[in-house]
């Protein structure tokens, strides 16, 4: 007997491109490697891309190229991007902060926002001296008015929001399949 057409779809994934967007330490890169690892989805992790193309760090290209070279970078890297290839790709913080950005994402697939309470943020990102933007501020409220600034944008960004905080990456990956699988039901579409 033939597996209905929504069973199918829950084994296999999403059909298209995933954009996993949101705050620093909202866990965009692990879940993008489970999603990789359950759905055989290509990854793009941007930060990663854009420095071996720029041959790199990220540290490096901002202190030396500064943070506005960095974001052409970005745009650069997400217009070259095309629709309907299952890439999984986890961008930047800092992504859907433009409109041009927001657009190319659109153009070729769904946008997830992961979040995150600023304190489950600050202890993820706590160890970590990667990112130009957080050093010297990793505190409470530097994070909690930086994603105050940041939130509408990611708001209006999102095809569909899921909340991170005490979850691992399968259980986020299966909140996200949940909340894309809901929102299809909501626009009409099967399955
Ligand atoms: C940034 C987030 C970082 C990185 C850069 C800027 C931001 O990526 O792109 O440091 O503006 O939020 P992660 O969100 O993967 O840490």
């Amino acid at each position: 007997m033939n597996e209905p057409e929504s069973l199918q779809q829950a084994k296999r994934g999403p059909d298209g491109n995933l954009f996993l967007i949101g705050f620093m330490g909202a866990g965009k890169s692990t879940v993008a490697q489970a999603l990789s690892a359950l759905y055989g989805m290509e990854i793009i992790e941007m930060d990663g891309e854009i420095e071996r193309r720029a041959g790199r760090s990220i540290s490096d290209i901002f202190a030396t190229l500064g943070e506005e070279a960095f974001r052409q970078m970005e745009t650069e890297l997400l217009t070259t991007l095309e629709p309907g290839k299952r890439l999984v790709v986890s961008c930047g913080g800092g992504v859907a902060m433009r409109e041009v950005n927001v657009q190319a994402m659109r153009r070729c697939g769904s946008i997830v926002w992961l979040t995150a309470q600023p304190e489950t943020i600050l202890a993820r990102v706590a160890g970590s001296g990667s990112r130009p933007l957080l050093e010297g501020h990793k505190d409470i409220g530097y994070i909690q008015s930086m994603m105050a600034q940041r939130q509408p944008k990611y708001e209006a960004a999102a095809d569909i929001a899921v909340a991170t905080d005490g979850k691992d990456a399968a259980q986020i990956c299966n909140d996200i399949l949940a909340a894309m699988k809901e929102r299809r039901q909501g626009c009409g579409q099967e399955g």
